[in-house]
């Protein structure tokens, strides 16, 4: 009989334990679970950053819901429809256009989910339906691009007939580096944008295009001005068939530091690229952390760019990790 009672009694001692214990440690071992609405993969940065997003939150123990878009808004806003309904703790958003966003993240707002703007960002007036901004100023981008080419007009005579190579049309990076870049040329009244088009931010886009400036404008041709790597390696691709040298029967600019940049530049194809580092997992997961934790964020966070002129990329080219 005593016997009997004192195990009873450990058999309820334990059952109270678990009850107790269970919640507390299955709390502590809660993943974050993050939900990333990417916009395709476009170009080589952006493959880059879905690996650096990818890595990242695997190696921050974060469960990662990875959405991709192709290219589309109407996408991306069903994507973010449906971590409203799984409840994700934290929604990651890389919009690939800047405006239309206001209702959806709305909808996130009033779900009490915190919302990180990964790379692009939104033109919304109230700031407050998102948490933070991990990108990077595009506009100076712009005018690094801009600044690089003042400096190389006093090394060169006459006119310098530039043609531009755009992003996709109403996505931050394009707006910004367009406006960066003719802030910066205003300092050199010769440079002259001749013809502005979108190329997408693809190679083969990039290349089409530089196709059409070439049949319009032909030798007029001084600079190639590209928003980004792809559509500058695309464009090389089209003045080789035309048979001109790039770098220096067109000099080429673009932006990005792509590993195909520096290739590029190595090999005599391209005068310069600005970095805009893709590698901004390990940052968006840290973030995405310490607002769980209820810590305060910065809401801008800024990632890494500088200036990457052909003569220095041999040396760069071993230190380059995308
Ligand atoms: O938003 C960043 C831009 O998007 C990169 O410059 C470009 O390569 C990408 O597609």
């Amino acid at each position: 009989m005593m016997k009997n009672n004192k195990r009873t009694l450990i058999t309820a001692l334990l059952a109270a334990s678990f009850a107790f214990a269970m919640p507390l440690s299955a709390f502590a071992q809660k993943k974050i679970v993050l939900g990333f609405s990417q916009i395709g993969a476009e170009s080589e940065w952006r493959t880059a950053n879905t690996n650096s997003m990818k890595t990242a939150a695997a190696a921050a123990g974060i469960d990662l819901k990875f959405s991709d878009a192709q290219q589309k808004q109407e996408n991306q806003i069903k994507a973010l429809r449906s971590f409203i309904a799984q409840k994700v703790d934290v929604i990651a958003l890389t919009p690939v256009v800047e405006s239309g966003w206001d209702t959806v993240l709305k909808e996130i707002k009033d779900a009490k989910i915190p919302l990180i703007l990964v790379d692009r960002s939104v033109d919304s007036k109230d700031t407050s339906l998102y948490a933070t901004h991990i990108g990077f100023d595009f506009v100076e981008e712009g005018r690094m691009a801009g600044r690089w080419l003042v400096e190389k007009a006093k090394s060169m005579k006459g006119d310098i007939n530039v043609v531009e190579l755009q992003g996709t049309v109403g996505s931050a990076p394009a707006i910004d580096r367009k406006k960066g870049f003719e802030e910066a040329i205003k300092a050199e009244p010769r440079i002259k944008i001749i013809r502005s088009q979108t190329g997408d931010f693809t190679r083969a886009k990039g290349k089409e295009v530089m196709e059409a400036f070439l049949k319009a404008e032909g030798k007029k041709i001084n600079v190639l001005y590209a928003h980004n790597d792809d559509m500058g390696i695309g464009a090389i691709q089209a003045i080789e068939e035309a048979g001109l040298k790039p770098a220096k029967d067109i000099l080429v600019i673009s932006v990005d530091g792509v590993k195909g940049a520096f290739e590029a530049m190595i090999a005599g194809k391209l005068n310069v690229s600005v970095e805009c580092s893709p590698l901004l997992g390990p940052l968006v997961m840290s973030t995405a952390k310490d607002i769980v934790a209820g810590k305060s964020v910065p809401k801008d966070i800024q990632g890494k760019d500088g200036v990457y002129p052909m003569e220095t990329a041999a040396k760069e080219f071993p230190n380059r990790k995308y």
